[in-house]
């Protein structure tokens, strides 16, 4: 057996994956996201730590086997996090995440003291809020004490790992995401940290996703029950491991995955691709591969606000099912899901969400149902731009939250107008952190062997053309919406 750990956004993870790729055991541990003002977004990553120990306590007291029949565990995290550690690698400050967007300034003294396209050049992505070296920056500049005493940043699955292993490491799926990897040579860019006076030293050493980093602590092992021989390895970004553990280990198919954030992913095998800045651009959890993405802050999370704020005692499946039985269209009701601001196609962290068109007549199922067709036209927004850049959309896999509703699965085939499948295991990124386990351990010669075993394909959306029409026509309105609701903000 093997152990993927997804540190997600909202909660931890975990699933027990058996040799022929079973999960034969899935527990999740919640945590809260701090908040403090708009824009801002942390979490503290001592609860990343509790909650992990508690869920693996949990799946070893209801595993069947000895400890030691659990070969190998690895990791999958939501990318991007800043956790800044002191002298003895004490944390110094709360983790400023993925989803916060007060770091403005501070993209733009990076890109006056690198160059916007040199940045683009060295790193293959553009400079956005959420990318980690902005945030390194902004503790520098508004928190210079606490800065001056951090030694080592990491992000947050590799904080896990190392609570759970003492060991400091990062990954390069991973560490794509901070602004500071250099894509063609394959190392921390120094001249990156040279030009915005980061010491790099401040970097955590690099290895690849399947990389064997050590074992568990005494103290973690009898914590949790797990043998101290169980092998860890280093894990990915968790969009390169929900990539993994939906079988995107070729050109073939694309990606759509829709968690607190959504996105849309396409593989890429080689690094030597035009890039243009309007996507993302990161190593995939398989050696010698890559990907290009494109992202909506508030896909998922559109929806659980939504309920949090409006319905929060009504079960999930039953406010989708309710907008499920509307019209495409929600009569009238159009959703734009910036609530946190938005990446891709608009790298702008100060727009915020609309509902336009709202009737005295609309209930809580059209604006539901305006909630999921808005987190979806914002995902077609990123298709169509990997579709402009000459990347064939053939076939999207979905999973995440997206996948979970026959309604919402249909939703995406008319308005991405490409079939769409789930699978049948469909786990998202924790499959992914399990098959870099079971590659580790030595089950497969090779990650796409892996995949051709553990993953099950079960149905497959295709569009339907007369909701394809009007999805295509509401498309164009929503379109206009950034726009015209800019000055807003
Ligand atoms: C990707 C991104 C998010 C997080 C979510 O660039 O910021 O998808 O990885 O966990």
């Amino acid at each position: 057996h093997v152990i993927g750990i997804d540190l997600g956004t909202s909660a931890v993870k975990l699933l027990l994956v058996s040799k022929a790729g079973d999960v034969e055991l899935e527990v999740s541990k919640p945590y809260p996201l701090i908040q403090e003002k708009s824009g801002y977004s942390e979490q503290d990553p001592a609860q990343w730590v509790v909650q992990t120990i508690e869920g693996l306590t949990e799946v070893m007291d209801q595993f069947k086997g000895e400890p030691d029949q659990i070969e190998g565990i690895s990791f999958s995290g939501q990318m991007h996090g800043l956790v800044l550690l002191g002298e003895s690698n004490e944390i110094l400050r709360p983790a400023i995440l993925w989803n916060d967007t007060r770091t403005t300034k501070e993209c733009l003294e990076i890109e006056q003291l690198v160059g916007a396209k040199k940045l683009l050049e060295i790193t293959r992505n553009p400079t956005l809020e959420g990318f980690t070296l902005p945030k390194l920056l902004w503790v520098k500049n508004n928190e210079p004490e606490l800065f001056s005493k951090a030694k080592t940043f990491l992000l947050p699955k590799d904080y896990l790992r190392f609570a759970l292993t003492g060991k400091l490491h990062s990954e390069y799926s991973d560490a794509g995401g901070t602004l500071l990897l250099d894509i063609k040579n394959h190392c921390w860019s120094t001249e990156i940290c040279e030009k915005v006076g980061i010491d790099s030293n401040i970097c955590p050493p690099l290895v690849e996703s399947h990389a064997l980093v050590g074992h568990l602590t005494k103290e973690v092992a009898r914590q949790t029950g797990l043998s101290i021989n169980t092998k860890v390895f280093a894990g990915g970004a968790d969009n390169a491991c929900g990539a993994l553990g939906a079988g995107i280990v070729s050109a073939e198919d694309t990606l759509v995955s829709i968690g607190t954030s959504g996105v849309v992913l396409a593989y890429e095998k080689t690094k030597d691709v035009n890039v243009d800045g309007k996507v993302h651009f990161f190593h995939h959890a398989m050696p010698h591969a890559f990907y290009k993405m494109g992202v909506t802050l508030s896909a998922g999370y559109s929806l659980s606000w939504f309920k949090q704020t409006f319905a929060p005692d009504v079960p999930f499946d039953q406010i989708v099912n309710e907008a499920g039985a509307r019209k495409p269209g929600a009569n009238g009701l159009l959703f734009t899901p910036y609530l946190t601001g938005e990446r891709t196609p608009h790298g702008d962290s100060s727009i915020r969400a609309s509902f336009i068109g709202v009737s005295s007549t609309h209930s809580r199922a059209d604006f539901v149902r305006a909630v999921l067709e808005g987190i979806t036209f914002s995902l077609r927004d990123s298709l169509d731009l990997f579709r402009e850049q000459g990347t064939p959309v053939h076939r999207i896999v979905s999973i995440g939250g997206g996948a979970k509703s026959k309604v919402w699965l249909q939703m995406q085939a008319d308005i991405f107008n490409a079939p769409v499948v789930k699978q049948a295991n469909d786990q998202g990124p924790g499959m992914g952190a399990a098959m870099l386990a079971a590659y580790g351990v030595g089950w497969f010669k090779g990650l796409d062997e892996c995949a051709a075993l553990f993953i099950k394909e079960e149905t497959v959306y295709e569009p339907e053309q007369t909701q394809v029409q009007q999805y295509e026509e509401l498309y164009q309105l929503y379109r206009q919406v950034y726009e015209q609701t800019k000055q807003l903000n």
